[in-house]
């Protein structure tokens, strides 16, 4: 499951790394609905109703998916660990756990899917871009919006469109969300922003509980 080391061979670092009914509804309704609706956005839409029944479902995450991760490679002890992984890396579901007054980085996500709260609140800052993007180190940013969600509250990711944020815990325990995407989200290469500079890194996060595959992704890469 999500202890650390317990999924570092190959054999246990796809599919379901935690195979309850729960999750294994949403995933099979996601793989059901590639197959039938080729756009984006109506795709991610159709797919609300299975993932609002994940965030109100009780007794499907392990405490071990649910805590901080002081290895972790987000710093700030923010856990990410992953739940489901497409083999191909066309899909994974994930946890990310961001302790009482932590931030996250400010990252991109390269895919679309949908985001929600199962435990705590965050505060979102999304972040638009002002520059045209030909520059692979440097982004112009200001800020879009920002919002507060608790539990079972979600919002989609469609990029290029508001997928730039961090996100913040506001509450008085450390904040778990649920992150369904069409990628590996983790072991693809994405980036961190420093809006203040400019500055944009390179960035691979990393699961918690399963190893990335060797350097297959370049930057940039599309999951
Ligand atoms: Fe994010």
């Amino acid at each position: 499951m999500c202890d650390l080391g317990h999924a570092h061979s190959r054999d246990h670092a796809y599919g379901f790394l935690v195979d309850t009914p729960e999750i294994r509804a949403l995933i099979e309704e996601t793989q059901r609905l590639r197959t039938t609706i080729a756009d984006d956005a109506s795709r991610v839409e159709a797919l609300r109703p299975a993932f609002a029944t994940l965030l109100a479902a009780d007794g499907w995450l392990p405490d071990s998916c649910a805590r901080p991760d002081d290895s972790s490679k987000m710093g700030s002890g923010i856990g990410q660990y992953a739940l489901y992984r497409a083999e191909d890396g066309s899909l994974c579901l994930f946890s990310l756990v961001v302790p009482v007054g932590a931030s996250t980085p400010v990252h991109d996500h390269l895919a679309w899917g949908l985001v929600g709260i199962y435990r705590g609140r965050q505060d979102e800052t999304v972040y638009q871009r002002l520059d045209d993007g030909s520059d692979p180190a440097h982004a112009r940013l200001e800020v879009a919006k920002r919002q507060q969600l608790g539990r079972g509250e979600f919002y989609p990711l469609l990029p290029p469109a508001d997928d730039i944020h961090y996100v913040s815990t506001i509450s008085d325990t450390a904040s778990v969300s649920i992150h369904l995407l069409a990628n590996d989200t983790a072991c693809v290469w994405r980036h961190r922003f420093e809006p203040a500079t400019g500055a944009v890194t390179p960035f691979r996060s990393g699961y918690a509980n399963a190893p990335c595959p060797p350097e297959r992704d370049s930057v940039g890469a599309r999951g």
